[in-house]
């Protein structure tokens, strides 16, 4: 069976390594984070991002890339996303020159405004690259509720092996090929969902939440054809569909962060609080700085920005966004 090295070792790659290891893969788990790493094999069970998921089969656990990965088939880079390149630099020169390399974050790079595939382009042959993406929390998976997600690859047959490999009676994997879609759309959807999370923590209702959401896909649609993505990708399960996932529920950190900054507490304090990286605070810069690079309008995007970084409050913000001149919606 195939060698499968996940490189950090937090919630969403500990559920798809459930996945692997209840197909016979051998599982290896590399994490900077010592002491977290051997709390997890005492229990097996990654007990700091993903409780309750207990770890069955062929596990063994790392704090060393090159034991990790010396033998590895697969390689899936599963932490934030501005820990990537640190990552990836640190573990190219020894990932196999005939392993495949799968990379779930889902954000853009502050400083460099790159997307992960941009990133990882200056450190491997991309025909081995594949993004996944879509409507998948971590506690869903680990538990096997019946999830459906994309995954993107410049090379079809390297997309397809890694569907191949995670592809489960409760784990459909659609091909989409429009990777740049992808990527724009899962990151700038969790910026979004701080902005769903400031709308429950105001006590508003369902309708801002929609609204919030459907002209969230419009803006981001925009930027993405801007890019030169598809816009069909939007409307897929990248776009929508981790859309209404992220933005309606509890398991998302981005969500719950954005409800403590709508609940009037200050967006750094909140931050801090989640405990864990919360994605959308960090791209809502990324995401803002990309509207101004590619001329588009993104003023949701342009509203939680100034919400994070203290220039506007949350009414304020309010009153921006619906005293906006009238305009066509299509
Ligand atoms: N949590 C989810 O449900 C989910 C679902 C889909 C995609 N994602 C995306 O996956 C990415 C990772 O999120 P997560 O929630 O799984 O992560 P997490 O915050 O739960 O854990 C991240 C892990 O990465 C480790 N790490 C940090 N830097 C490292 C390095 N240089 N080398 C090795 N390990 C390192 C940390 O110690 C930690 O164990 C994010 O971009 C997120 O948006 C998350």
């Amino acid at each position: 069976m195939a060698t499968v090295t996940f490189i950090g070792a937090g919630s969403f790659g500990t559920a798809l390594s459930t996945i692997v290891a209840a197909k016979g893969c051998r599982v290896n788990i590399f994490d900077i984070d010592q002491p977290h790493l051997k709390r997890m094999e005492e229990a097996m069970e990654n007990t700091d991002y993903l409780k309750g998921v207990k770890l069955e089969g062929d596990y063994h656990f790392y704090t060393d890339n090159e034991a990790a990965l010396k033998d590895a088939d697969y390689v899936v880079f599963a932490l934030p996303a501005q820990h990537f390149r640190s990552a990836i630099s640190a573990a190219a020169p020894f990932i196999r020159d005939d392993a495949l390399v799968m990379n779930i974050a889902k954000g853009i790079e502050q400083k460099t405004l790159k997307r992960m595939s941009e990133v990882a382009e200056e450190y491997f042959d991309m025909d081995r690259y594949v993004c996944i993406s879509g409507p998948s929390h971590a506690e869903e998976v680990g538990i096997g509720v019946p999830t459906a997600v994309s995954v993107s690859s410049r090379k079809t047959e390297t997309a397809n092996a890694l569907a191949d490999l995670f592809t489960t009676n409760r784990f459909r994997i659609y091909i989409n090929e429009d990777m740049l879609g992808m990527e724009l759309a899962g990151s700038v959807k969790n910026v979004m969902a701080v902005g769903s999370g400031i709308i429950d923590g105001l006590g508003f209702g369902d309708n801002s939440r929609a609204a919030m959401m459907t002209r969230g896909i419009a803006e981001m649609t925009r930027l993405g054809l801007a890019m030169g993505a598809r816009s069909e990708t939007f409307a897929g399960l990248s776009g929508v569909g981790d859309m209404i996932v992220t933005c309606t529920s509890m398991h998302s950190r981005n969500f719950r962060c954005g409800r403590l900054i709508g609940q009037g507490m200050d967006p750094e304090e909140a931050r801090k609080s989640i405990g864990m990286v919360v994605e959308g605070m960090f791209t809502a810069e990324a995401a803002y700085q990309l509207s101004k690079k590619f001329g588009v309008e993104m003023p949701i995007t342009e509203a939680i920005y100034n919400v994070i970084n203290g220039k506007l409050n949350v009414s304020d913000a309010l009153e921006a966004l619906m005293g906006r001149p009238r305009k066509s919606e299509i």
